[in-house]
């Protein structure tokens, strides 16, 4: 099984899954836009060739590149697991003829819109959207919808350029925000809890699941600094409360015909249990999220990834013991970390659950927060008991305290 694997070294997760796939046998070929010298050791070991591109970017010089390593060893499949890539990477996969996501079935996984209209057409619910390019168009789309509401780029990440409106005076002070996204969503507001349903898939049958919480939503989380955001992947994702929710997981990979691969969406449930689907990407979640399905099942989803894309199966056993949870810290102050409080406290009471702490180091520049959910640092907490994880989590947002300078 020869694979060609879009940028192996970039993002963080990617070298876990090009480690994956070595270990259940496959060739890897990478192709990046990363010096090969600066690829992290898990792509350089997992690799069998690199070839380093000088824009990734570049459709007829990818195209280009896959060919050349078709015609020289035989590819039978083309994998991209960052966002940004799958269209590209669709379209290299059907010039040349392979298996996997199509240029027409990654659409709907990239545009908002596209999303919503076919899983409408299939009766599963969705906020009420419209998809807007102009003000007027938005403020037409706010009159048919009313308010609270949404204002997202169609093909946004990472909360980026989203926004709460709550009013007309509110969408006009919105308005000059977003002006240089080309084309929004605009949306019903739906004010709930919210959560993923997330799958490891082969041939459309689902061989792996994970449901993970976060805390607080994610747009909170993700607008005021001081706030440790948490995701809590859950021990038990089978509870009745849960029910609805991975029902419609379901209903919607299947509306959208995915077959093979990882699926990370993410759904909200309101107060009175009506559960409205959020988003869907056709690849796994970032910011710690593989690592806690890790955590909590004592499994290497990388690996298991890598064996139901080559080889339609995944033979590990799943003991989901733990109940797992990142918090994400962000420094108070500008520049660099200075000091950094509370860590050995807590780590004297509850350090046996704790089982990372991956924090930037003193002298080390702060991220910027707005750009990254890893922030300056997480640390990952695990306990068989859900109340308890999440006491020991919030300890972790509150006590732990870093300073820059
Ligand atoms: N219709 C909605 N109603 C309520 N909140 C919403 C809605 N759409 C988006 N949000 C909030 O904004 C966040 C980001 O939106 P969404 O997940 O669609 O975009 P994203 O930028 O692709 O996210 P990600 O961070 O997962 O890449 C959501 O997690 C949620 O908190
Ligand atoms: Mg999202």
């Amino acid at each position: 099984m020869n694979v060609l694997f879009f940028s192996p070294g970039f993002p963080a997760e990617m070298p876990q899954f090009v480690r994956g796939l070595a270990e259940v046998g496959a060739q890897v070929f990478g192709v990046g836009d990363q010096p090969a010298e600066a690829l992290p050791d898990a792509a350089r070991e997992g690799l069998a060739d690199y070839q380093r591109v000088d824009s990734l970017w570049d459709e007829s010089g990818l195209l280009a590149t896959a060919r050349a390593i078709a015609d020289r060893v035989g590819l039978d499949r083309i994998e991209c697991l960052w966002e940004p890539g799958m269209l590209l990477a669709a379209t290299v996969r059907e010039k040349l003829g392979l298996p996997g996501l199509s240029l027409a079935q990654t659409v709907p996984f990239r545009d908002k819109g596209e999303m919503k209209r076919l899983l409408d057409a299939q009766g599963i619910r969705t906020p009420r959207h419209a998809r807007a390019t102009t003000a007027t168009e938005c403020r037409n789309a706010a009159e048919l919808i009313g308010f609270p509401l949404i204002l997202k780029p169609i093909a946004g990440a990472g909360s980026a350029d989203t926004h709460r409106v709550d009013d007309n005076s509110d969408l006009e002070r919105v308005l000059p925000l977003i002006r240089h996204v080309p084309e929004v969503s605009v949306e019903e507001f739906i004010d709930g809890e919210e959560f993923t349903f997330d799958t490891i898939c082969a041939d459309g049958r689902i061989l792996y699941y994970n449901i993970a919480w976060y805390r607080p939503r994610p747009l909170i989380g993700r607008s005021i600094e001081w706030i440790s955001p948490q995701t809590v992947t859950l021990r038990d994702p089978d509870t009745a409360e849960l029910e609805d929710g991975r029902r419609m997981g379901r209903e919607v990979l299947d509306a959208l015909g995915f077959r093979t691969g990882f699926t990370h969406m993410e759904w909200f449930r309101k107060s009175d249990g009506e559960v409205v689907f959020g988003e869907i990407g056709a690849r796994p979640p970032g910011a710690r999220s593989v690592d806690l399905m890790n955590y909590a099942g004592d499994i290497d989803v990388f690996t298991g990834w890598a064996e139901a894309v080559c080889h339609r199966r995944l033979s590990q056993t799943l003991d989901r013991r733990y109940n797992a949870a990142v918090i994400f810290k962000r420094a108070q102050g500008q520049g660099r970390i200075q000091r950094i409080e509370g860590l050995e406290s807590l780590l004297h009471r509850y350090g046996r659950h704790v089982v990372d702490v991956d924090l930037l180091p003193i002298g080390a520049h702060r991220r910027d927060w707005k750009q990254t959910l890893r922030s300056d640092g997480n640390v990952i907490v695990r306990h068989p008991d859900l109340g308890t994880t999440m006491e020991i989590a919030d300890l972790f947002g509150v006590e732990l305290q870093m300073f820059a300078e």
